[in-house]
């Protein structure tokens, strides 16, 4: 059933701002927050998106696949299949850090039922980069945001940001250059490398583990992941440093 394209009807598009939308379907995903599904635009591109609800996926446009997605209106159809990949692993309690588009992988964790989310960290480079902002803060107690821009928050980068110490799961979403740099500094804190886990993305093709293009030195992003603990990748040769294009060729970052 997961490999079969869902044609899903698009109920409602949100415009977070210029180039963020979510859109909101007439179907509901069984999934684990941090799985992804793969959107076809036929003639266009096949691309993995996280499911950011249950129904909803958001996006960031960039090239020409999410540039004929922001084409689509309210009513349109999408051909769907998924969800894949791992998600994040269930956690009674956990932090969540997010950096612009990867705060929407992050958001079912707090909107879940029974949620017990006690801080979530978010960085952007201003203040419209935060989606669902008036939600998140009826829901979570602890909020820190940073902005490139000061518009929101403190001023500065994400790993500007005091991040408490504890004993719960880290679930970091963003560029990988980002997720790097803040679980380092999670280790500098003394937060044990078990407790933090990250999401990876790469060029994928298949999305179920059988193309190769979404290797991360021997990981299939889409089937091992695309969530892992930090200390399985941290040493990976091509972890932040490459991954494979359109063409399956290396390149390096
Ligand atoms: C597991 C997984 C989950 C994903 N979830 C989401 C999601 O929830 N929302 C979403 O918008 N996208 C998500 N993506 C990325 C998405 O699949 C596309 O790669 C992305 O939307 C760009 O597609 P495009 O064809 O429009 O742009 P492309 O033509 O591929 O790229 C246009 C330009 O943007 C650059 N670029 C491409 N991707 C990124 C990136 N991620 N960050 C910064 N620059 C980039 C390229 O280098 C190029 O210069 C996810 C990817 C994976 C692997
Ligand atoms: S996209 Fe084909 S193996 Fe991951």
């Amino acid at each position: 059933m997961r490999n079969q394209y869902h044609h899903i009807k698009i109920k409602k598009i949100i415009n977070h701002n210029e180039n963020l939308k979510s859109f909101v379907f007439d179907y509901c995903f069984d999934f684990i927050a941090g799985q992804f599904v793969m959107v076809w635009l036929p003639g266009i591109d096949e691309k993995p998106i996280s499911l950011s609800s249950d129904n909803m996926i958001t996006v960031k446009k960039l090239g020409v696949f999410t540039q004929g997605l922001f084409k689509k209106k309210e009513g349109d159809y999408l051909d769907i299949r998924g969800p894949y990949g791992n998600g994040f692993p269930d956690s009674k309690s956990c932090i969540l850090i997010g950096g612009g588009c990867g705060i929407a992988p992050l958001l079912n964790l707090v909107f879940k039922k029974n949620s017990k989310v006690s801080t979530f960290i978010m960085g952007g480079r201003t203040k419209s980069d935060f989606i669902f902002l008036d939600k998140l803060k009826k829901s979570v107690k602890n909020i820190i945001i940073a902005t490139q821009d000061g518009s929101c928050g403190i001023k500065g980068l994400i790993t500007d940001v005091n991040i408490p110490k504890t004993k719960k799961n880290y679930y970091i979403c963003g560029p990988e250059i980002m997720m790097k740099a803040v679980a380092e500094k999670l280790i500098n804190l003394g937060i044990n490398q078990e407790q933090i886990y990250l999401s990876l993305e790469r060029y994928m093709k298949c999305g179920i583990g059988i193309c190769g293009s979404c290797s991360c030195s021997g990981y299939r992003i889409c089937a091992d992941g695309p969530i892992f603990r930090y200390d399985k990748i941290k040493n990976l040769s091509h972890f932040n440093k490459a991954g494979r294009t359109r063409t399956g060729e290396l390149k390096k970052y």
